[in-house]
């Protein structure tokens, strides 16, 4: 862990924003448990995530099971895919991720060991003598696997009806596209959202809350039109991006590139217009909630990196402790889901798209004829049917001369046309089945919360004395405002105990404290971020007025008592900064 970890872990410790569950029983590596600034931080990282994809972006929001049955991983893939590289230390048994440690390693120069095949890593492994981080033994001869990283369980008594934990929360608004389409009344584009929890068996968690086998996903699923919808790009086209491209990673003297969304178009850096949409609007988004612009870059995977589903994906990323650390996956994802879902289930995962006029249009058809086919080919005459009317859309041609060949089982068959009953007819039709391409936005939430801590983390020094501050964005601060009495007599404590209830009825989030010297509380404020404190001393009692103090540069000024719950909901909204008071 880096000093930058080591400093969060022990604050994140100390003043309840996570720790690692099951304490009392030793702890379990990778399931951290949110403490009451942590939750409430996390709360307000979600909410800002709701507010601009889903509330601003008109998007539905869904809330699916964690669990799910064995065959939606079985169209989706992620039985066979979704697997790490392992390899296991046959003196101790630690397992390890084989790609990380090559990558970790002091004498390697390969940065996405991940995107290489198996054998290749093992070979990296045996030339660079990497030993087992545990106990030292040499890993040279142990082979590399994949190890699926899905948690399986059993639903209901017995075997017979396997599940899974989600590995992404995606597949729970995939599986139930129809009943999406249905409430979107079968317009594109569409989209939906979900916020949940998602579950993967990591080889080797670490860095604390970034990888981890149970977190928290914010994704978004747009199902658009391939061939008519596109973004409205005009809104971010002006947002300067830092854009690390395959390209220039590939390049000997390659780098991050600050680019307009409209330039990263039209020098065609991305790819897909909704891509640029998302990233332009994502960086205003990390911006708002406090991810330092400094130590962000968005970075285009590497072709052999990319998911089975996607055909581009850029990540938004994160320097934390040192290292770049992905923190939302930017993917366009084709058809590919629906397209596997609808093959698996028989169901239509389509919309159906109503022209404006009905359109008359030529349709090839067959209608072979079985007393031929059935005599002449016996078993395969099925197939051969299946194949006719497959290759009659496809290729109308193919039927010009006196037969058309068609393959079944790698065997050649030639038919006579006039046994297929091939034919072209005029239909009208009133509109097609268009299956949706989607695009997908998908967020680490502790991740999120992670660097949002580690990025407004500050040391200074306030009248002669260290500090520790969070320098976080009202919006999401655990805590808007702490309410203090000067001290606790004359009335003062029950006056300040009085404006902390008013101040929680309309909605803040306050901690009220009277114990110790009035620095030493605003001190402990500081140290989670709350960005005002208010304070109830004798003035308040005869000229009903309070102090409110901000924590980033220790100023205070007087505002009346009438005037303060407005203020404070206008500073935590952003709608007034704190030098504007008077
Ligand atoms: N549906 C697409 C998907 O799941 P992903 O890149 O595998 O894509 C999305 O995951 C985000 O989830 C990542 O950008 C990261 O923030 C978060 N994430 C993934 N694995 C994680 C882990 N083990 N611990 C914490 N966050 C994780």
């Amino acid at each position: 862990m880096t000093d930058e970890g080591d400093r969060l872990a022990e604050l994140a410790k100390r003043r309840g924003f996570f720790i690692q569950s099951s304490g009392a029983y030793g702890g379990v590596a990778g399931f951290y448990t949110y403490g009451p600034q942590g939750a409430a931080l996390k709360d307000n990282v979600e909410a800002a995530w709701r507010d601009r994809y889903v509330t601003r972006e008109g998007h539905m929001e869904i809330d699916a099971p964690t669990v799910m049955p064995e065959a939606v991983f079985e169209a989706s893939s992620h039985l066979e895919t979704f697997t790490d590289m392992l390899v296991e230390c046959a003196e101790c048994g630690d397992s390890h991720r084989a790609d990380h440690l090559v990558e970790d390693d002091p004498d390697s120069e390969v940065e996405d060991a991940e995107a290489l095949p198996n054998e290749e890593v093992g070979e990296l492994i045996a030339e660079y003598d990497i030993d087992c981080p545990t106990c030292g033994a040499a890993l040279a001869e142990e082979p590399v696997t994949d190890f699926n990283l899905m948690f399986e369980t059993n639903i209901g008594p017995g075997s017979s009806s396997p599940g899974y934990l989600r590995p992404e929360t995606a597949q729970g608004i995939f599986v139930d596209f129809p009943q999406w389409a249905e409430y979107a009344r079968n317009q594109l584009p569409f989209g939906v959202a979900q916020i949940g929890k998602a579950y993967r068996n990591e080889i080797s968690p670490r860095k604390s809350i970034i990888r981890v086998r149970e977190f928290t996903q914010a994704e978004l699923e747009h199902f658009i039109d391939p061939d008519e919808d596109e973004p409205p790009l005009e809104r971010v086209e002006d947002v300067v991006i830092p854009l690390y491209s395959a390209t220039e990673q590939q390049a000997d003297d390659g780098g991050v590139r600050e680019m307009t969304v409209r330039e990263a178009v039209d020098e065609g850096v991305l790819g897909s217009d909704w891509i640029a949409y998302y990233l332009g609007l994502s960086k205003r988004w990390y911006e708002r909630i406090g991810v330092d612009m400094d130590r962000f870059r968005y970075r285009q995977h590497l072709s052999g990196e990319l998911s089975h589903y996607a055909s581009e994906c850029w990540d938004a990323e994160g320097e934390l402790g040192g290292d770049w650390v992905e923190l939302t996956g930017f993917a366009t994802r084709g058809s590919y889901d629906l397209d596997k879902h609808a093959e698996h289930s028989g169901e239509e995962f389509s919309v159906f798209k109503q022209y404006d006029e009905p359109v008359t249009v030529e349709r090839p058809t067959v209608d072979p004829e079985m007393s031929y086919l059935g005599p002449e080919f016996g078993g395969a005459a099925g197939d051969i049917v299946d194949e006719l009317e497959s290759l009659a859309g496809r290729d109308p041609d193919a039927f010009e001369g006196d037969t058309v060949t068609v393959d079944v089982d790698g065997e050649s068959h030639d038919i006579p046309v006039e046994k297929t009953g091939f034919a072209v007819e005029e239909v009208t039709e009133s509109g097609e089945h268009v299956t949706p391409h989607i695009i997908e936005p998908s967020f680490g939430v502790g991740r999120l919360v992670y660097t949002v801590l580690a990025h407004s983390y500050r040391e200074d020094e306030v009248d002669g004395e260290a500090r520790t501050r969070l320098a976080m964005p009202p919006e999401v601060a655990p805590t808007t405002v702490g309410v203090f009495p000067l001290m606790d007599k004359d009335g003062l404590g029950e006056r300040a105990r009085e404006l902390a209830s008013e101040l929680r009825e309309a909605g803040l989030e306050v901690t009220y404290d009277d114990s110790g010297a009035i620095g030493r509380r605003y001190r402990r404020q500081d140290e989670v971020g709350t960005p005002f404190c208010v304070t109830v001393d004798y003035e308040t009692l005869e000229e009903k007025t309070v102090t409110v103090r901000e924590r980033d540069s220790t100023e205070q000024t007087r505002v009346p008592v009438s005037e303060v719950t407005e203020t404070l909901q206008a500073l935590r909204d952003g709608e007034k900064q704190f030098a504007d008071l008077e």
